[in-house]
Formats: C-alpha cells, structure tokens, sequence
C-alpha cells in the first residue's frame, strides 16, 4: 500500500513551479512506509547531552557559555509550546535553530551573496523543551535574503526549525516567518501551502516588547506535530 503522510491542503507543495530545486530535493515516486525496528522507535537517549542543547541566545553565545559582544541586529525573544494534535505537551525535544544574520548572510558555503558576516553570529544552536513543551530563546531578526540563481527571489526574513521527538523517526523541519513582512507575500516556500489558515501557522506571532533587563521584540509561535492543527513543514 502506498504510504502517504501528507495533506496537500495544509502542507507545502512537494514540486513547485519556478523553483527548479524542488523537483530534485523530492521523491518522485511515492513513499513506501518501513516497519520501525526498536532502535528507530526509541533511540537514541541522552541525544541532548551529546548535541549539548541547552538555554539559548543565539544574540550572544550560549547563556552558560563565554560571555560575547551581541552580534547586530534588533534583538528579539521567540517563545512558544511543542504539542500534540491532542495539546499534549512535547517535553524534552531538541529543537535545532539555524537562521541568517541580520545582513541576510548565512555561515553556509552556499551562501554565494556579498552580504556582510558578523563575528559575533553563528545564527545557530539548540534547545531542550519544557515539561510543558515550552521554549524560549533569544536571537536578532534576520535579514532577507536573494536567490542568486532565480533572478528575482527574494527570502523574507525567516527562522530554520527543526524538532526532535522521541525517536530518531521523529523528525519535524519547518521555517517560520515574521508577520508584515512584504516578502511574505511572493516567497516561493510560503506560498506553496495554500491554505491560508495553515499558511498563518507558519508566521510568528507578534506578542509585545518587553521592557527591562533585556529589551527585546518578542514573538510566539506554537508547533503541533500532528492533526488538522498540524504546522507545516517547510524544507
Ligand atoms: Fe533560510
């Protein structure tokens, strides 16, 4: 039987016209879905230690870490819940960041622009959930970015997601937004989930600016891995 994980709906379309890539970076034929052996539906343990996932400012080093300058840019706390199709909590996920700097640069060889790099900006790192589901972590807002090779594509400002459950079979990857942003509204990936709603859960949402010890924009945005709330993955 052909395994089909995916609503067409709510989830990024897997070919998308003017974006040549996408026709390679998926499976032309249908997914055959493997029997999971125990190693797949349990391992791997203590997978936070090795990966050392832990409180998060991607603005500076990590918390516990040596202390450094803040890289440039508008500082900004992102926060929000990991859950279910029930609303369980996911606690104890790692979840793996990875985003431009505020010039739209990415440490990535493939990165061909002649935007600026910030020593002070790695523009990745990792986190553990909450035993509610919860995380938090602080940033600076990332630039736009071009896709050299389309001629016209531009990225809007965006955060790489990547959740781990349980398992090594867990695995869910997305890319979230910023709200207002005049990109949003001719980006190739975005746009590529057609149901509004479903689009929506991709777009943080703006909460408030706190004022205090650290002064930052923040936003919110909540995952749920499974269901018709299902947040799209975008690779
Ligand atoms: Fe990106």
């Amino acid at each position: 039987m052909d395994y089909q994980p995916y609503d067409d709906k709510t989830q990024l379309d897997r070919q998308i016209e003017r974006y040549p890539l996408s026709f390679t970076r998926n499976p032309s034929a249908p997914l055959i879905q493997r029997p999971l052996t125990l190693t797949e539906r349990t391992g791997p343990v203590g997978l936070e230690r090795e990966l050392g996932a832990g409180p998060l400012d991607l603005s500076r080093a990590c918390v516990e870490g040596p202390s450094r300058p803040r890289a440039v840019g508008q500082l900004i706390s992102v926060f929000g819940r990991v859950t279910d199709e029930d609303g369980s909590p996911i606690p104890n996920a790692i979840v793996e960041l990875w985003q431009a700097n505020s010039a739209g640069r990415y440490i990535h060889e493939m990165d061909k622009t002649d935007s600026p790099l910030d020593p002070n900006f790695t523009g990745q790192g990792r986190l553990l959930t909450g035993p509610e589901g919860e995380f938090q972590f602080y940033s600076v807002k990332p630039g736009a970015y071009p896709v050299l090779e389309s001629g016209w594509w531009w990225r809007p400002p965006h955060i790489h997601f990547s959740i781990f459950g349980v398992s090594w079979m867990d695995r869910y990857v997305t890319q979230i937004f910023f709200p207002g942003e005049p990109l949003n509204e001719t980006d190739l990936l975005l746009n590529a989930v057609h149901e509004r709603d479903a689009r929506n859960r991709l777009i943080f949402e703006y909460d408030s600016t706190s004022m205090g010890a650290v002064n930052a924009i923040s936003y919110r945005r909540d995952f749920v891995l499974r269901g018709h709330r299902q947040t799209p993955a975008l690779e």
